[in-house]
């Protein structure tokens, strides 16, 4: 029989997609979303993609335990790969008691129950933020994390810090209580879309993210796109990212989860950075946007943007070597899905 995930924060930008590809490997799929951040165009992709009108979907919030409890109660769960929470990094600066309370109480439910039904395979959805300002580029896993600078990030590190803890306190199997064991992938900056143009990133508002900015910008939603800071310490002297193609992010997840059911694990919890080890500066994905797409983008350059790091790119030999996986499609395919999703929601 199928080996069932759970993904909760399923109908968003990087669940959605690693729903796919989870289904494509073969799982069978549990979504769950409160659908505070999206609305159903991107589920409703996954079934057109995926050919499954019958895809479960609960809409719960993570943070309601006994909703948490009951789904794991109606399905006999092995992986859980958790999504749901808040993800901007300047909210959470103005709202720090939200993206607490979110963000932990959240994950703390999925773990309890994880713990509770019998035990279960946890994937975090971390994030490069953990880093911070790291000194040596590029980064591995081992590098220190550094303080985070924006309770966003904080929660980031704590939830990495629980389900170390919960794979510890749990592991043989003490007490009864069921087995954890855990892995953190560590996201670089996530671009593009699915090739079929049916799913993709649906920022609400004004993004604050480079890729969706450029596209809104190019459909002619947003006046013109400023290029955060052009005397940074780098040769253009804009700031450098590793943009990880998102289908290549959700094939991460598969390979990460594959690696927990099949018993590859060499840790009860482990780490793995997910980019494509390749630093491309902010001014290098403007101008790579223009010339994959054949058009030009009105941009100007402006101030710094408080709390950017100047640089940082993944380290990926340990999740090359021990997922079994890398990074495929190159930075022009993923912006030319990201330019082609944006126009398949314009209707053009
Ligand atoms: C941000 C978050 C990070 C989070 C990630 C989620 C910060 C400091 N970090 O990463 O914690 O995990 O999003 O995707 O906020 N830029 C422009 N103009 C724009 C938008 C961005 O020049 O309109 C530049 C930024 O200055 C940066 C680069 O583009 O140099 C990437 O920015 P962004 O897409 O927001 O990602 P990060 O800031 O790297």
């Amino acid at each position: 029989m199928a080996k069932k995930v759970l993904v909760s924060g399923g109908a968003g930008y990087i669940g959605s997609h690693v729903t796919v590809e989870l289904i494509g490997a073969g799982y069978d799929v549990v979504v769950a979303d409160n659908m505070s951040n999206c609305d159903m165009t991107c589920f409703e992709g996954v079934k057109k993609i995926t050919g499954r009108e019958d895809i479960p979907f609960y809409q719960i919030d993570c943070c309601d335990y006994e909703a948490v409890d009951k789904l794991f109660a109606e399905h006999k769960i092995d992986a859980v790969i958790h999504f749901a929470a808040f993800k901007a990094v300047g909210e959470s600066v103005a709202k720090p008691i939200m993206y607490y309370r979110n963000n932990l109480v959240s994950f703390l439910n999925i773990l309890e129950a994880s713990k509770n039904h019998g035990g279960c395979n946890v994937l975090f959805s971390s994030s490069a933020t953990v880093y911070g300002e790291a000194e040596n580029l590029p980064v591995t896993e081992q590098t220190p994390r550094l303080p985070a600078t924006s309770p966003y990030g904080n929660t980031k590190q704590m939830c990495e810090d629980i389900l170390r803890d919960v794979v510890l306190a749990t592991a043989g199997g003490a007490d009864g209580q069921g087995v954890v064991k855990g892995i953190a992938l560590r996201y670089f900056n996530p671009i593009g879309a699915h090739p079929s143009a049916l799913i993709g990133e649906l920022p609400r508002g004004v993004p604050n993210n480079l890729v969706p900015f450029i596209t809104q910008t190019a459909i002619g939603k947003r006046e013109c796109l400023s290029i955060f800071g052009n005397d940074y310490p780098t040769e253009d002297g804009t700031c450098l990212r590793d943009y990880i193609d998102i289908v290549d992010l959700a094939k991460a997840h598969v390979a990460a989860v594959s690696r927990m059911l099949d018993g590859k694990m060499k840790q009860d919890y482990e780490i793995f950075n997910v980019g494509t080890g390749r630093p491309v500066s902010v001014y290098e994905l403007v101008t790579a946007f223009e010339k994959v797409n054949g058009l030009k983008l009105n941009y100007k350059f402006a101030p710094r943007r408080p709390g950017d790091v100047v640089a940082i790119w993944a380290d990926t030999k340990l999740a090359n070597e021990e997922l079994g996986w890398k990074a495929e499609r190159t930075v022009g395919e993923t912006l030319a899905s990201a330019w082609a999703w944006e126009r398949h929601l314009a209707g053009k």
